[in-house]
């Protein structure tokens, strides 16, 4: 017997889809639909399995009606989620926590890396034939080697980004809300405080969920605060970090670099980040590998089969 209507609004992996289609009605939507065939399509939906570009809220869980038991969230941040909405009609929430870590962490670093070096624009000159041969003074960057570490938000990812660095001899600064006894033992990191830690840093990586509080968390004033050499990676949510003012430090040369996989209007990029320089950008790729997004995936259709089936969910945010 189907365990109930479940409706996939754009897309989820084999991984996951394997696992619904034996017990489930699985709808399915695609990349492709607007808002409206969306909310078309999740009419009667006893569970939905959005994605982080799908806004769950008042109008969405209308559109659903009153059989929805849950919406499990293809993504670990759940900002498109109106939690508040959710709980006031006993909707759970759900979503993908642990199994991206690793894969976020590692996209962290290697933006890290890329600002450091600036390799898009070294590549860029390659690729256009503008290469005039080996020039000593040429795309001098900066190494991790010896430089402090500041990293902002020290949960799983920011904590595995720490233990990724172990190798690089670098000191870590880490602030968060609470301290991390462990992580201070572990890996050597201090808490400091967000300004402190920003004018200290020689990098600093942003780990933070969205939140209103966060909501430019690195702007004009708290930019002017870092060093004009340091690289700023964001690999978190967009709206963290003030776009224009970014651009603009870079511009006047009072930031070393960034490195960015996540924009404040998705999938628009604001045109001054475009055109700063040292720039190292991705189009939302955090957790974009094989096992991270079939893990992700499996998540997810692991969420729905529970609540579907009256079991505990694996991973609950309400
Ligand atoms: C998330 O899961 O929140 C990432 O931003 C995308 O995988």
């Amino acid at each position: 017997m189907s365990l109930g209507r479940v409706v996939v609004p754009r897309e989820l992996l084999p991984a996951g889809l394997a696992l619904l289609e034996d017990r489930c009605e699985l709808v399915r939507g695609s990349l492709e639909l607007t808002r409206e065939e969306i909310l078309a399509l999740v009419a009667g939906a006893d569970a939905v399995a959005p994605d982080l570009t799908v806004r769950v809220d008042d109008r969405f869980l209308d559109a659903a009606g009153p059989d929805l038991k849950v919406v499990a969230n293809f993504a670990v941040g759940y900002d498109n989620i109106d939690l508040d909405a959710c709980r006031g009609r006993g909707v759970a929430v759900t979503n993908t926590p642990d199994v991206l870590t690793n894969a976020t962490a590692e996209l962290a670093l290697t933006l890290a890396l890329s600002a450091a070096r600036d390799l898009p624009a070294a590549e860029r000159k390659l690729r256009a034939g503008e290469w005039q041969g080996w020039d000593p003074a040429e795309y001098r960057g900066f190494e991790l080697a010896g430089s402090t570490v500041g990293i902002v938000g020290m949960g799983r990812i920011g904590s595995r980004f720490a233990e990724l660095l172990a190798g690089f001899g670098v000191d870590l600064l880490y602030s968060s809300r609470r301290r991390k006894p462990q992580e201070e033992d572990r890996l050597g990191a201090r808490r400091a405080g967000l300004e402190e830690l920003l004018s200290k840093s020689d990098l600093v990586s942003l780990h933070l969920p969205a939140s209103p509080e966060n909501r430019h968390l690195i702007n004009a004033r708290t930019l002017a605060l870092m060093k004009p050499t340091a690289i700023l990676v964001n690999t978190g949510r967009g709206m963290l970090v003030d776009s224009v003012a970014l651009a603009g430090a870079l511009e006047a040369g009072r930031l070393g670099a960034a490195g960015l996989d996540v924009f404040e209007h998705e999938p628009e990029v604001a045109p001054e980040l475009l055109a700063a320089p040292r720039t190292s950008l991705s189009p939302h790729i955090g957790s974009a590998t094989y096992r991270a997004r079939d893990l992700m995936s499996g998540l997810v259709a692991r969420n729905v089969i529970a609540a579907l089936s009256g079991e505990e969910l694996l991973t609950r945010v309400v």
